[in-house]
């Protein structure tokens, strides 16, 4: 299965490319949805990004369609912005798919620009991968100098020192108008109001991927087929970027990205990276598929990072709440002061169980602090240490092996 990453998965995380070229993109069916958007009615064209139901990649699962719809019901001009920001931990699928299939992003950009009549096309790209701002301004020259350059619309790459928070879409706007990444309290959402107080759609780089191939192949295909890009990594034996149906059981993907690590068994995966809970090593058969993880606790986000017996859940937890502590960007004190005191409590799992006084009180800390924050942030350090604090006293952690 290789409809939106081309070649073989990726097995380096480290190293980008090659870009495919734009020859080789045509030879597969690229830029056959773009010719024929170019005629198409804007409503048509998000009727079948409706009908195949597809849901944002960067970790929310938002239905495009309707963040689509929402940005039109404001008058222009309006803004379409590429979030290739990636900073969730273990989520390397954006700087991949970018780096080896520009214009499958950027075909799936213009026909999203073209579906809300965006005058501007404006890709935030995190500074550290070099080989994916390369590869897509490399296609944006290529389809210049085609029988599309028409069909382009002005498009500025942003290349940016990436601090976490700048991936949360009005922290990412307010980077792009030169400001301090600092989330602003939605409402008003960027669909109404966002780059330069204008409509704007943030979407994801791989949402955007996907796009050509549902008005491609048709929107039955699409929900049939259900492709994805997965980010396996943690404790596995080949960490990497898969392309897989949504829908396969958890423990598919780690057999996917190589097995446990020699001698280690699986003790937990978590299927949405730091923001969203965990997986037990008894729900090792949970579908990745965002409805099926909400009815078991959790979601699909960016990046699926497995965690084991070896590294165990404490050290895991406490790695996780330090990290939150670290990237809060400070502008709400009860942000700073509760990701901080988290951090604290959590810090002692790595070494040994919790007490019950203990995990008792980053419970309530983390209870009262859900909902405070001007951003989800702060939501999601603290239902990250809420279901961690069972976990690491072991109360939620089932003794079963996974494999
Ligand atoms: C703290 C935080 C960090 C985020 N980082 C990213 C990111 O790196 N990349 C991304 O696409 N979305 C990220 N998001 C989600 C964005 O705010 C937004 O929902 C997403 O870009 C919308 O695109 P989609 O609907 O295509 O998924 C983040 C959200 C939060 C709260
Ligand atoms: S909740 Fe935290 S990350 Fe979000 S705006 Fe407030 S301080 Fe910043």
């Amino acid at each position: 299965m290789a409809d939106l990453l081309p070649g073989a998965p990726v097995t380096d995380l480290g190293s980008l490319g090659p870009a495919e070229p734009l020859a080789d993109y045509t030879a597969r069916g690229g830029y056959e949805a773009l010719r024929s958007a170019l005629t198409a009615p804007a409503a048509d064209i998000i009727g079948a990004i409706r009908d195949a139901g597809l849901a944002g990649r960067g970790g929310a699962n938002f239905p495009a369609a309707v963040k689509w719809e929402a940005a039109r019901q404001h008058p222009g001009p309006r803004y379409l912005v590429v979030n290739a920001a990636e900073g969730e931990p273990g989520s390397f699928k954006d700087r991949h798919l970018l780096a080896r299939a520009p214009h499958q992003v950027l075909e799936g950009a213009l026909i999203a620009a073209r579906a809300v009549e965006a005058q501007e096309i404006i890709v935030y790209i995190n500074r550290a991968f070099a080989g994916a701002r390369d590869a897509l301004a490399g296609a944006i020259a290529e389809l210049r100098g085609s029988d599309l350059a028409n069909a382009l619309v002005p498009a500025r790459l942003l290349v940016e020192q990436h601090v976490y928070i700048a991936g949360e879409e009005t922290a990412l706007l307010a980077v792009l108008m030169g400001r301090p990444a600092w989330p602003w309290p939605k409402p008003p959402y960027p669909t109404e109001r966002g780059y330069l107080d204008s409509p704007t759609v943030v979407n994801n780089a791989e949402t955007l991927a996907h796009v050509p191939l549902i008005l491609r192949r048709g929107a039955q295909w699409y929900r049939e087929r259900r492709p994805a890009l997965f980010s396996v990594t943690g404790d596995v034996a080949a960490p990497g970027v898969f392309e897989l149906p949504l829908g396969l059981p958890a423990r598919d993907l780690i057999a996917a990205a190589g097995g446990p690590l020699a001698g280690d068994r699986v003790a937990a995966v978590l299927p949405g990276g730091y923001s969203l809970p965990w997986l037990r090593a008894d729900q090792l058969d949970a579908p990745m598929d965002p409805a099926a993880l909400r009815a078991a606790g959790t979601g699909l986000g960016a990046s699926v990072i497995v965690i084991g017996e070896r590294q165990g859940l404490g050290l895991a937890a406490a790695k996780i709440a330090a990290f939150f502590a670290r990237e809060t960007c400070q502008t709400c004190p009860i942000c700073v002061t509760g990701t901080a005191r988290l951090a604290e409590l959590l810090r002692p799992g790595a070494t040994r169980a919790l007490t019950p006084p203990e995990s008792d009180e980053i419970t309530a800390l983390a209870a009262a602090h859900r909902g405070k924050g001007i951003c989800t942030f702060l939501d999601t350090a603290a239902l990250m240490a809420l279901t961690s604090a069972p976990q690491v006293t072991g109360a939620g952690q089932a003794p079963a092996p996974a494999r």
